[in-house]
């Protein structure tokens, strides 16, 4: 784990969205690696957030911090371009509804984005280990997507840790019910991106909240 960095990614899906930027603004000046926007269409889960307008506002108002967008969404290709053309950095899609998941790969390269794959709890390791090479970074979710605070599921780890075991130098990133009394298990497992939502947004001290989860991945 050493070589790999830990990274906090706080995900602002139960963060006051009427204050979205005054809240980003806040994660990231406690201490945020980057920023977590999970992008809901309603099809893929069944919940909706938002899409590129909005990520294009904050971007014109936050120039540096580093954006991935979660996309929980039935047609990750379609939004590929506006997501580029928003600020994004890093573009995380379920593989699970797409049949072209190499093309689409390609095609967020061709737009500068970095690529994230993302399964659900439900999906096999193998079923994303295939795209390994053509991505960026493997996403675990560890909650079914669709919703914050949720219960962590600790039987994804075993997907973390054989990723970890084969793949040492890998960005793996969890997401789901990620908090101080889950990031052990994390971090045991092998991950180095961490996801949380409530348990950061909610947490009094934020700054001690974030520093707690990098430090303790970054054993
Ligand atoms: C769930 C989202 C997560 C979620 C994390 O579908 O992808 O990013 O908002 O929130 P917590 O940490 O509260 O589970
Ligand atoms: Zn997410």
């Amino acid at each position: 784990m050493s070589r790999l960095r830990a990274l906090i990614g706080p995900s602002i899906l139960n963060a006051d969205l009427s204050q979205l930027y005054d809240e980003s603004q806040k994660l990231l000046s406690n201490g945020a690696d980057y920023l977590h926007l999970d992008v809901m269409d309603g099809h893929f889960v069944p919940n909706l957030t938002f899409g590129h307008p909005l990520v294009k506002c904050l971007r014109s108002k936050i120039k540096e911090a580093f954006f991935e967008t979660h996309m929980m969404v039935q047609n990750p290709e379609q939004w590929i371009v506006p997501m580029a053309n928003a600020g994004v950095n890093q573009y995380t899609f379920h593989i699970e509804p797409v049949s072209n998941v190499a093309d689409i790969c390609r095609k967020i390269k061709e737009n500068g984005m970095k690529v994230g794959l993302a399964i659900k709890p439900g999906t096999p390791v193998e079923t994303v280990e295939r795209y390994v090479d053509l991505s960026d970074m493997i996403l675990i979710m560890t909650v079914e997507p669709g919703f914050g605070g949720q219960k962590f599921m600790e039987d994804q780890m075993t997907k973390v840790k054989y990723l970890r075991e084969h793949y040492p130098l890998l960005d793996i990133e969890v997401d789901g019910g990620v908090g101080p009394s889950t990031i052990n298990c994390c971090a045991r497992a092998g991950a180095n991106m961490i996801v949380s939502g409530t348990a950061v947004i909610g947490a009094s001290d934020q700054a001690a909240t974030i520093k707690l989860l990098r430090s303790t991945v970054q054993q």
